[in-house]
């Protein structure tokens, strides 16, 4: 007989283990790919920002399934379950049953009175459940969840170099600096100035994806300013290398060209710098921008889950 399946709360030394096991156990073949990247985001990374809690499935000493949940920075009442992964020979065995209901009662104690299936930005694999990861739907309406929002991820082709995604920004920059407009690759020094620009322009989500994006290897950003005030910023790699985002234009600068030359840069960084083939817009708000832009398409679309855990 199986033996019985014990849930228990992992320590750091066993993310490789939770890395091989999602590598098995993401079905999608670009998020399997990158495993090594979204688990060491969602787990040691995001954990100097916010309270995480990292669960792994036993049978026997075998681990069979892995979730990854947090607590949301902006507010502590809502908990996040960031992934969650069980064997493909495991599934349908109560595993994810018993993980999402250890994450319940942990996050729930620690003060949680809602826990969502849904990222948890900055640090975020996807906005909520692929809907190609049906069985995941399927258990998250089996156990209570309800749908309450849809999300989208556009991708650009940088996989030839005619591909609009990577057309030239030059004529466009010309433009720019006839009217005093200049577009640079930001540096660390930049970072206070543009978290600052981010805040006042678009509220406070943006700090911590800027700063894993300045500077750093396989991320980076662009900003273009005017006698030395911003005027916009793009950034990429922040979570991972393929991913785009976020970016932002003042309002008083919008439909000037500054937005499609930003997006753009970054893309051919990535490109060039990274070996990205298809980059990812994450959680997608303006669909006509990126497709005008960059050639951008539609791809992922994701269901976002909640659960009120008052009164189970
Ligand atoms: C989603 C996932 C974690 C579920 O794990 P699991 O151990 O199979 O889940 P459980 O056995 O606890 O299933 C709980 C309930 O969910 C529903 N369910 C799960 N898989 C289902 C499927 N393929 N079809 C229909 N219902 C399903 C059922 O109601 C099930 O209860 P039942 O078996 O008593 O009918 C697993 O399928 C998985 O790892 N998928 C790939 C990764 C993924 O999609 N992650 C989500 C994005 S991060």
């Amino acid at each position: 007989m199986d033996a019985a399946i014990t849930i228990t709360e992992l320590s750091v030394d066993l993310l490789p283990e939770a890395v091989r096991l999602c590598e098995r156990a993401l079905d999608l073949p670009e998020d399997a790919e990158e495993a090594g990247d979204i688990v060491d985001a969602l787990w040691p990374r995001a954990a100097a920002d916010r309270p995480v809690l990292p669960l792994g499935a036993y049978r026997g000493d075998e681990l069979v399934g892995v979730l990854l949940g947090s607590v949301s920075s902006a507010d502590p009442g809502l908990g996040h379950v960031d992934l969650i992964a069980v064997l493909p020979e495991q599934r349908r065995q109560g595993v994810g049953r018993a993980l999402l209901e250890r994450a319940e009662q942990v996050l729930g104690g620690r003060g949680a009175t809602e826990l969502l299936l849904a990222g948890n930005p900055p640090y975020y694999a996807w906005p909520g459940i692929d809907v190609r990861y049906t069985p995941a739907v399927c258990a998250a309406l089996a156990l209570g969840y309800r749908q309450d929002r849809t999300a989208w991820n556009m991708t650009a082709d940088l996989s030839y170099e005619e591909s609009p995604a990577l057309r030239s920004t030059e004529a466009a920059e010309r433009r720019l600096a006839e009217r005093g407009v200049t577009v640079r690759r930001a540096e660390p020094a930049d970072l206070p100035a543009l978290v600052a620009f981010a805040r006042s322009t678009f509220g406070g989500a943006w700090d911590g994806e800027l700063a894993q994006s300045v500077g750093r290897p396989d991320a980076g950003c662009h900003l273009a300013e005017r006698d030395g005030e911003l005027l916009g910023f793009a950034a990429y790699g922040a979570c991972r290398p393929s991913w785009f985002g976020p970016m932002g234009t003042a309002p008083a600068a919008e439909g000037s060209g500054i937005g499609g030359v930003l997006l753009r840069r970054c893309l051919r960084d990535q490109q060039r710098e990274s070996g990205v083939e298809a980059a990812q817009i994450g959680w997608v708000g303006p669909v006509p921008f990126y497709s005008g832009s960059a050639g951008a398409r539609i791809e992922r679309v994701f269901f976002l889950y909640r659960r009120t855990l008052d009164g189970k």
